[in-house]
Order: C-alpha cells, then structure tokens, then sequence
C-alpha cells in the first residue's frame, strides 16, 4: 500500500504534529482532479449564507460577540462588493440607521447602541458608511462627527507613539491600523495625530520577522510623579502573527507620505524587511496544504490568513521590497501572449497565487455557502470576507502607481504651505493611486470565479474608496 503523502517533519509525535496530519489529511481529500479546474465559485450560495447571516445576527450563546455588530455588517457588505452585488436604495437607509445609531456622543463608533467607543468598531462602522452611506442629509457621511472622533483619537494616544483601543483599555496595533484607514478615509490626518506612531510600528516586529500586537511601553507609568522611561528599543509583546503583520504593514504604508514629509536626518530606521520577506514567505502552505496560509508559525492553515497574510504582498511592493508588479508605461496588453509575458513579470517565486486560489475555491467554500477556515469547520461571514478578499488579491496586481500619484499632485492648483496641508495632500494621493494594470488579472478556473479588486490597505472597492475620500477631501480638517 502507498504511504500517505504528507509534509516531512521529525519523528517525534506531538500534539502539533497530529493536528498537522489531521488537516492534510482532509486537504488532500480536497485536491481537484486537475491543478487548472478548480471547484466554481459559488456567489449565489455565498449570498443568501451572508444575507442569513446577518438577520440572524449572533446567536445567543455569543453574546461576548454584542459588541462586533459593525464587524457583521462590514463583513457582509464588502463581501457583496468584492463579488460585485449592491444593495438596493432602501436596504442601504437601513444600513446607514443602524450604523449611526452606534456612533458615540463623544466621538467614533461603539460596537452596539450605546456602547463605549473602541477603535476596531469604529473602522468597521466608517468603512460600512463608505459601501452604502451618501452625502446630505440621512447619508450618513455627513452625519459623522469628526470633531469629535479627532478628540477621542487624541485623547487614546500615549506619548509613545501607541494608541489604546478605548479609553481604560489595551494597546494594539490592529487599534492603530483601524485609526489610520479612518482618518484617512475622513480626511482627518495631522502630524500630531502620527508623531510617534512609526516608532510603535516598528517595536512591535518580532525576531521571527512577523509583528505582534503591542510592545513593552516607552514609559511605565509611575502611580505618583512622572513616568519612568524604560530602556529602548522596547521589546515586543508576544509572538508574530499574521493579523497583526498585515495591520502592522498597512500601517507602515499609510504612513510613507507622513515618513517622506519629515526632515532627512529623523528617518533613521525601518522594520526589518528581509525577516518579514522571509516570515511571510514562510507562512505560506505547502502543496499538500493546497497552498492556504497559516497565521503563525507551527500552526496550521486557515482561509481567513488568504488576506491578512497573502494581502501583505501587494504592500510590500508598493514599498519597493519585492519586484513592483506594475508597469507605469503604457504597454499593451490586450493579446494572451502579452497577458503572459505581463503575469510573468510578478515574482510568483515568492508565493503561489494559484495555489492560494485553489485553496480557497476547493477548500475553504463551504458547500451549503460561505466560506470557513479550513474543512470541516462551518463557515462564519469573517471567513467569507477574508477568504474572498485574499481570492481578490490572488487574482488581482494592484500596485501603487507613481504616475497616477503625480498626476494627483499636479492637479493641485496651490503648493501647499503647512506640514499639515503637505501631509494630507501626500496621503490622499497615496491612498488613491493604487492601480491594476490592465489585462494582468489571472483568475484561476471559470471567468464567474471573479472577484472585483480591493484596496490593498483599507479593503474595500477603489470605487467605495474614492467615493468617501473625495467627499471628506473638501472638508475642513479637525484641528
Ligand atoms: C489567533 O487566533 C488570533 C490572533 C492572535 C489575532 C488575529 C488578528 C487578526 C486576524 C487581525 C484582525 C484585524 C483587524 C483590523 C481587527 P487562533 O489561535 O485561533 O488562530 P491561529 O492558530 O491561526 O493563530
Ligand atoms: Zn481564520
């Protein structure tokens, strides 16, 4: 009889390993007869799972999940737009009630009615507003207080450069990540909001190259008198993660523009590149695993890390680490032998975006709808988003274009006098410049496995996206 094909690994047996085996055994049970002729996507099915979903909303047993509520709906309505569905006019008003009905009297959003103000609900709330929300009144746009959503930013910042996710609260870097995506996309940037905020980004990188969620503060806080300042560089906290290495990276990207703004002489350090090259090369499963992407080292693969891993990519890129996969000249593309001489130019030694495909088609599809970490576990709207959000970025190059960002900059009548018109000029054409070079996409089995292309670093539609931030462009800026 054949042995079980199965990943090497050393004789001795442990709880890791029997997981491992377990979970290829069943992958391999998932492997389509041909490596080109993937399972189909099944949009339809995913659908109504979604639509069932969110009317239920959380069963009663999770009620510690009361306070995700713009999660489930961010979840759904990102999932519709990456599979290109929107709302009719009437189920959008809804959305926009509910959403604004947890906006905080103090600034940003709770994760129900009447809950505090946290920071990962309040990214989930203003990227749900920028899928079905509108300017004027009942829009929800402009319904946002900013005012005061800038205070309570301020008023969670340290002096480190780290931010609390609620008052009275942790340190987290998916707290800094959600923060930077919403005041970009509210127009809401000034160098005092991001003063030392590269600095955290940086302390949190572990020595495996992954980033994990927080690092030892700056500064310990004393009960009487100031504050003792600790030894730096501050160490990080925990272990690397892929969650945290995307938040950690998006972040890192949403600040180039601030990090070019700044005197020649402060930019010093960066984060360690060739350990997170490798950290993330490395979390990418092998064959056997169909190509999926675990989340941390010795663990095992699951469909959501599609994104938070796969998505780190196209940032990576956009810093120039990794071959830039798109072409600012004005090639063509419109023959097959030019879409393959143009998929040939993306580094694919690097990470398998085919395989990643399959995983996610054969894999992680639960067959009665939705999409799940691995098989046999159900399937959940959180994996449904960021398994079709990494199927998008698989299939897509989305690459930050230089002449897209000039000619953004050019557009400008004004050269901007303060650092904080500079900086906010410099982000909005940052964010807005990412691009996909035409006719690059490669879509893995059927034409209907497409997925629309996603902002690598605020996940949502480069529509949705332009849409909200050409609004709050025109706006006064909190101060
Ligand atoms: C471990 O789960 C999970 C974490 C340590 C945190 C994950 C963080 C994210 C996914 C980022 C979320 C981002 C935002 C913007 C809120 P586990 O032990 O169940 O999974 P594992 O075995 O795969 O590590
Ligand atoms: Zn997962």
């Amino acid at each position: 009889m054949s042995q079980p094909r199965r990943s090497p690994h050393d004789s001795y047996e442990t709880e890791t390993t029997d997981h491992q085996t377990e979970t290829e055994t069943i992958l391999l049970k998932h492997l389509p007869l041909s490596p080109d002729l993937p399972s189909p996507l099944q949009k339809d099915a995913h659908l109504q799972f979604l639509i069932r979903n969110l009317i239920q909303g959380f069963p009663s047993r999770y009620t510690s999940q009361d306070a995700s509520q713009p999660w489930l709906l961010y979840w759904t309505l990102q999932s519709f737009s990456v599979m290109g569905v929107a709302l009719d006019p009437d189920n959008k008003q809804k959305a926009i009630d509910t959403i604004m009905a947890w906006q905080h009297p103090d600034g940003g959003f709770g994760g129900g009615p009447g809950q505090a103000a946290h920071l990962l609900p309040t990214y989930a709330a203003v990227c749900a507003l920028a899928i079905v929300g509108r300017p004027g009144p009942g829009g929800g746009w402009d319904q946002i207080d900013r005012e005061k959503m800038y205070e309570f930013f301020m008023s969670i910042k340290l002096s480190d450069g780290a931010f609390l996710v609620a008052h009275h609260a942790e340190v987290d870097v998916r707290g800094t990540y959600c923060l930077l995506v919403t005041a970009h996309l509210l127009n809401m940037l000034t160098p005092e909001l991001l003063e030392g905020v590269p600095a955290f980004i940086m302390s949190c990188q572990t020595y495996e190259g992954g980033f994990s969620s927080a690092s030892q503060p700056y500064f310990s806080p004393e009960p009487e008198g100031p504050p003792t300042l600790l030894d730096s560089p501050r160490p990080p906290l925990g272990e690397a993660h892929g969650g945290y290495t995307f938040c950690s990276l998006a972040s890192w990207t949403m600040l180039q523009p601030y990090l070019a703004l700044q005197k020649p002489s402060l930019q010093r350090s960066s984060l360690n590149f060739k350990t997170l090259l490798r950290w993330l090369v490395q979390m990418q499963g092998s064959e056997i695993e169909l190509g999926g992407f675990k989340g941390r080292t010795n663990k095992l693969v699951d469909g959501c890390y599609s994104w938070w891993v796969g998505g780190c990519f196209a940032l990576l890129s956009s810093l120039g680490i990794i071959g830039a996969h798109g072409r600012d000249d004005n090639h063509e593309s419109s023959t097959t032998h030019q879409e393959d001489e143009a998929w040939d130019d993306i580094d694919d030694s690097l990470w398998d975006r085919a395989a990643l495909q399959r995983y996610i088609l054969c894999a992680a599809q639960h067959p009665a709808g939705g999409l799940r970490d691995k098989p046999p576990k159900p399937a959940d709207s959180y994996h449904t988003l960021y398994c079709l959000a990494g199927l998008s970025s698989a299939q897509h190059n989305v690459f930050l274009s230089s002449t897209r960002q000039d000619v953004i900059v050019r557009s400008w009548k004004t050269p901007p006098e303060s650092m904080h018109e500079r900086l906010r000029q410099a982000c909005f054409s940052h964010s807005l410049s990412w691009t996909e070079e035409e006719g690059t996409s490669r879509i893995l089995g059927a034409q209907n496995n497409r997925m629309n292309a996603t902002h690598p670093v605020f996940n949502l539609t480069m529509t949705h996206t332009e849409g909200i931030m050409a609004h709050f462009y025109k706006q006064t800026i909190p101060s």
